[in-house]
């Protein structure tokens, strides 16, 4: 595909490579419309100062909001596994924690913060701080559904004591879930270099430029990364 920018005489051409498939850019974006809604009335309920929110009518409406977003929202994950499995498997693997993911970490403020390209060890499909973004969004998935289901169902039933509980893990999930989607919206709308996540989530694909640099380990294959990588910085202390 080619390009035209405005001031440049000269076509640029740019190769895209596929990243999401329609069902997994579908998914997140429903993803994203039922959790903000769970948890604007989850936090309704959950702030003593929002209690005048959750009573009467009011409250009658935003558990019912709560309730309709939750059963589209623990659907998602199990819809996308029947219809595609493979990719489920692929992406849960991909999110798992490694050994060198400490790489990230430890180079992550020079990287965001000072843009310090040289600093970042080459990341694979999804750098450290994507996977954790998946991982906790999945491990919270979890813990909503067996606090969630329990307490919609179970009031009255479960002893007081457990059901305490349920709810104290539920606020805990939303808690991390809520701080982890706030970086996660942060870095994909706002921080300049990320910008083409969100062209991948919207279009599915990722520029070979984008991809080669930002995800060399995918781009180039691990071995290749890691010269690529080894140059670029005995280029950098030479200057
Ligand atoms: C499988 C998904 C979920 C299920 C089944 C579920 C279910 C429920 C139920 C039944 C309640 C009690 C409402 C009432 O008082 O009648 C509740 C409360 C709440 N939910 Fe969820 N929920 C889910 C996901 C979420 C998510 C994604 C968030 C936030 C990101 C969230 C945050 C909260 C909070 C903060 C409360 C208030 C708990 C309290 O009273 O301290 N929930 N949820």
């Amino acid at each position: 595909m080619t390009v035209q920018i405005k001031g440049r005489p000269e076509a640029i051409a740019i190769q895209w490579i596929p990243k999401y498939t329609f069902v997994e850019r579908l998914g997140h974006w429903l993803h994203t419309a039922t959790f903000i809604p769970l948890a604007v009335t989850g936090m309704a309920l959950y702030f003593p100062f929002l209690q005048p929110l959750a009573q009467g009518e009011a409250g009658l409406f935003l558990r019912m909001v709560h309730r309709i977003a939750a059963v589209i929202f623990g659907l998602l994950p199990i819809v996308y596994y029947v219809l595609q499995p493979r990719r489920f498997i692929m992406h849960t693997r991909e999110f798992l924690p490694r050994k060198e993911d400490i790489g990230w970490l430890k180079a992550a403020p020079a990287y965001y913060l000072l843009g310090k390209h040289e600093a970042m060890p080459p990341q694979g499909r999804f750098n450290a701080g994507e996977k954790m973004n998946g991982l906790v969004m999945i491990v919270t998935w979890v813990a909503f559904g067996l606090t969630g289901i329990p307490m919609w169902f179970g009031k009255g039933v479960i002893p007081p004591e457990l059901f305490r509980w349920l709810v104290i893990f539920h606020d805990l999930a939303m808690i991390v879930a809520v701080g982890m989607f706030l970086v996660h919206l942060y870095l994909a709308v706002a921080h300049p270099l990320m910008w083409a996540g969100l062209v991948s989530m919207r279009f599915g694909v990722i520029s070979a430029e984008y991809a080669a640099e930002h995800h060399a380990k995918w781009y180039y294959g691990p071995q290749r990364a890691m010269e690529i990588w080894e140059a670029k910085k005995q280029e950098a202390a030479q200057h």
